[in-house]
């Protein structure tokens, strides 16, 4: 047998169940969808929608808004965190090991993850309580654009690590 279906062979007798993967996937992209379709809503419907309502009134509902959604955001950083270095360490290890691709596959995942950290800081930072967050909240429409852009590369990159050895084919 050539290395390389030697090497396939032996990750599939490594690799934990498919039905593992199944659940880490529907877990990670529901934390996905929710995070990037939150911030598709935020930066095209609320943040605009924000200018008709007074100072005083913007301050409530901001007050009323942001605690609640931090919750969701801590909870989708943690998933996303967890779900995307399952997937990597317990399948994509085991089945990139010894392969022409791996080099690709781990400098293209390097990327997406340094992506999803550079989304998790100013979604981290627009729902803090107190002087930080308002600086962030402040600067919201250049964030969310900034996010909206990060959302996009890490959902294309997602998607090319997915079909990689059949685009390299
Ligand atoms: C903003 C945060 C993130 C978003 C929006 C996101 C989105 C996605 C999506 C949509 C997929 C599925 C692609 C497909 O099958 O077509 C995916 C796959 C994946 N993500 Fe994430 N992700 C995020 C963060 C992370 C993090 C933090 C990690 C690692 C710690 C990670 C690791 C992975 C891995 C390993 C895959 C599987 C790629 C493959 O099929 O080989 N992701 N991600």
């Amino acid at each position: 047998m050539d290395p390389i279906a030697l090497s396939l062979a032996a990750a599939d007798a490594a690799t934990p169940p498919a039905a593992l993967a199944v659940v880490i996937r529907i877990l990670h992209i529901a934390a996905a969808a929710t995070a990037a379709g939150a911030v598709v809503f935020k930066a095209v419907a609320l943040q605009p929608s924000l200018r008709v309502l007074e100072d005083g009134q913007r301050a409530a509902l901001r007050a009323a808004v942001i605690p609640r959604w931090r919750v969701v955001v801590f909870t989708a950083i943690a998933l996303l965190l967890v779900t995307g270095l399952l997937t990597f360490v317990l399948y994509r290890i085991p089945e990139y090991r010894g392969t022409p691709h791996a080099g690709l596959y781990h400098g293209l995942f390097g990327l997406k993850l340094l992506l999803a950290l550079a989304v998790f800081h100013p979604a981290t930072m627009l729902v803090l309580s107190g002087p930080a967050g308002d600086r962030a909240r402040a600067r919201a429409p250049m964030w969310l654009s900034i996010m909206l852009a990060e959302f996009a590369a890490i959902i294309i990159l997602g998607a090319v690590l997915r079909y990689l050895p059949q685009l390299t084919a």
